[in-house]
């Protein structure tokens, strides 16, 4: 997204940018939505699922994810939420559908899959508060096709890498943003981008359309010190997820649909991305995400416990809806659940 590429290299340049930015790789892929359909086995598409190990069909408010888990998939140990996203489809020109892998975000390539996850501060050190216990939300659509202009919309886009990372050329990480799945083949892969609202009700942590207790800045963006309204007047850190899908594989364009379209589909039935969504089921170990912001951590924190990646790449859990996922034609894929409305 260009906005965060371009003030984040302004504010690498004033050594002042606070945030965390680190891999929570792959807990585990399967269809479940603890969040908006709690209970439901299977919820009515597949999720990219990462965090800690508690994560389960349903995941009622009083639960204490930190007592709960055993383990996270995210770099810091203290760090037991969830956060998930829908998962990309190649749909190939006879209408053969293969699961598109993920990959480690630029700088955290031992990750496995999984998503990047960032919680940024505004650039004029504003402090926020930390997600209370039992906070979760969501952000995005699954059921919308088209760019509409809302705030919320401006928050979720596409990168199309250039080059892989490290490759000979170019620098690793550029290419152009779009806000649909872009139309052309991506040689370094395709990078999605979801931004949380940044503002809270500072009373409930959670709302029936997992939206409403939270919002956006009333005028100018959060990076710049953005104003919240009265109506949700508390500073959240901005939550953000990347990630990275290794679409490398599918760049032969003699596979692509004869009438030039592009050949990626999310889970929930959306071939133009418009319908990307994230959500997030905040289980931070006591005030550590708070500690974490009151020191101004950039990307490396002592403040707060981490691990190893290679054994963050080991909490995994197994999937608890026996299906295929990962290849099958596009008449019988129960997986790919169509949720038009
Ligand atoms: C998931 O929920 C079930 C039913 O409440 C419970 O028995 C099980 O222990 C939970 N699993 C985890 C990992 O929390």
């Amino acid at each position: 997204m260009m906005r965060f590429s371009l003030a984040f290299l302004a504010l690498a340049a004033h050594g002042v940018n606070a945030m965390l930015r680190f891999s929570c790789s792959e807990l585990v892929i399967d269809r479940l939505d603890p969040l908006v359909t709690p209970g439901e086995n299977p919820s009515p598409h597949l999720h990219q699922i990462v965090g800690g190990n508690a994560f389960n069909i349903t995941m009622d408010p009083s639960l204490d994810l930190p007592s709960l888990a055993t383990c996270t998939s995210c770099t810091f140990s203290e760090d037991l939420s969830n956060y998930w996203t829908a998962v990309l489809y190649f749909r190939a020109r006879d209408g053969t559908l293969t699961r598109v892998p993920q990959m480690g975000n630029q700088f955290l390539e031992q990750a496995t899959g999984g998503m990047t996850v960032y919680y940024i501060q505004p650039y004029d050190g504003t402090q926020v508060t930390a997600f209370q216990p039992s906070f979760r939300m969501l952000v995005g659509d699954p059921m919308k096709r088209t760019f509409d202009d809302s705030l919320e919309s401006r928050q979720l886009s596409f990168r199309c890498f250039e080059e892989n990372f490290g490759g000979e050329a170019g620098a690793p990480g550029t290419g152009q943003d779009t806000r649909e799945l872009p139309n052309r083949p991506c040689p370094g892969g395709i990078r999605s981008n979801i931004f949380f609202p940044t503002c809270w009700d500072g009373v409930n942590v959670d709302s029936p359309d997992h939206k409403s207790h939270v919002a956006f800045p009333t005028s100018g963006s959060f990076e710049t010190g953005g104003p919240c309204p009265a109506s949700h007047p508390i500073k959240i850190p901005q939550l953000f997820y990347e990630t990275v899908w290794d679409t490398r594989e599918f760049n032969d364009q003699s596979q692509w649909p004869e009438d030039g379209s592009q050949p990626f589909v999310f889970s929930m039935g959306d071939p133009t991305g418009y319908g990307q969504h994230g959500d997030y089921v905040f289980g931070w170990k006591g005030d550590a995400l708070q500690r974490a912001m009151d020191a101004n951590c950039n990307v490396v924190c002592p403040q707060i416990q981490s691990q190893d990646t290679s054994v963050a790449n080991q909490c995994t859990i197994p999937r608890r809806v026996d299906e295929a996922i990962d290849e099958g034609e596009l008449q019988d894929t129960s997986f790919l659940k169509v949720a038009y409305c």
